[in-house]
């Protein structure tokens, strides 16, 4: 089993644009502009704390792989500093939208914007430099590298500055104590963290993750999605959060969505909807 424990961090790569007040975690207030439309915002939302505008948006969205369409005319939001939650069945299309949202595929029609900027139109290379981080499904760890340069490798162009390292560092201490080490001997755990800590030094905007616990040991992923939860709270960070496991994500995400047959089922406050035992046995069987 991985090593994945830590002491508090020290610091982490601030987000390019910091937030204007520190969110209050999954009691935040619901983004009014994509208030769910199958849950109603819980009681506690906190009457005081002005919504996040949306970072991403994307409208009416179709794509897939050649003659196959795979998504249907998704509509959703993704609120700034917040974690959301992407569930759904094997084949629902969760890896196709983020796929479609970093640029590798061109969707049919609809739009992808981040910030009010369209990114349906751009290579992956501009998706990444306007702030997108796609970490996806198998990690993409360089095995022959060794751990420093495979993070290296994750800074942006014009950076030579360490503390950008350290930081991840902190966050991950496991990572520095095998920073010589070639990727090939990490565990699956560490590779992960690795994989986050990499598109964390490109200080995205979003940062899209692609079912991150995916083999990993519940230990593991309960100290993964904590580093999610720290990282959000601490920096602002905005996160896209695919996972088949429902449960772990359920609890850091602020809202969720939930894909079925490539189309929007579920779009709505995650703690809402993990106390739904109805709406959440009915798309998540539990
Ligand atoms: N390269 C491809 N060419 C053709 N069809 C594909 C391709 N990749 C995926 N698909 C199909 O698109 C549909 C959605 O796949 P996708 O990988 O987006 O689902 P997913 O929700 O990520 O599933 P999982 O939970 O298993 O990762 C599936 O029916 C799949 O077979
Ligand atoms: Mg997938």
């Amino acid at each position: 089993m991985a090593d994945v424990s830590r002491p508090e961090p020290a610091g982490v790569p601030e987000p390019r644009r910091p937030p204007p007040s520190p969110p209050s975690g999954r009691d935040a207030e619901p983004d009014s502009a994509t208030a769910p439309d199958l849950i109603a915002a819980p009681d506690t939302a906190a009457p005081t704390t002005p919504p996040s505008p949306p970072l991403l948006e994307i409208t009416d969205l179709s794509a897939g792989y050649g003659p196959v369409r795979v998504l249907h005319n998704i509509t959703l939001t993704v609120p700034e500093h917040g974690i959301t939650a992407v569930l759904g069945a094997n084949g629902a299309g969760k890896t196709t939208l983020l796929r479609t949202v970093s640029g590798l595929i061109r969707p049919a029609s609809g739009t992808v914007a981040l910030a009010g900027r369209l990114l349906n139109r751009r290579s992956v290379e501009d998706v990444a430099r306007l702030g997108v981080a796609h970490v996806p499904e198998g990690r993409g760890v360089i095995l022959e590298l060794t751990v420093e340069e495979n993070l290296r490798l994750g800074r942006r162009r014009d950076t030579r500055d360490r503390s950008a390292l350290s930081a991840v560092y902190d966050l991950f201490p496991s990572l520095a104590a095998r920073r010589s080490r070639p990727g090939s001997t990490l565990s699956g755990g560490e590779r992960q963290m690795l994989a986050i800590g990499r598109a964390l030094l490109a200080e995205p905007r979003l940062l899209m993750l692609d079912e991150p616990s995916l083999g990993l040991a519940p230990r593991v992923v309960a100290r993964l999605m904590a580093v999610l939860a720290d990282l959000r709270a601490r920096t602002g960070l905005t996160v896209l959060l695919v996972e088949q496991n429902a449960r772990s994500a359920l609890s850091v995400a602020d809202r969720v969505v939930v894909l079925s047959l490539g189309a929007v089922a579920v779009d709505g406050d995650a703690a809402a909807f993990a106390s739904d035992d109805r709406l959440r046995h009915a798309y998540l069987g539990f």
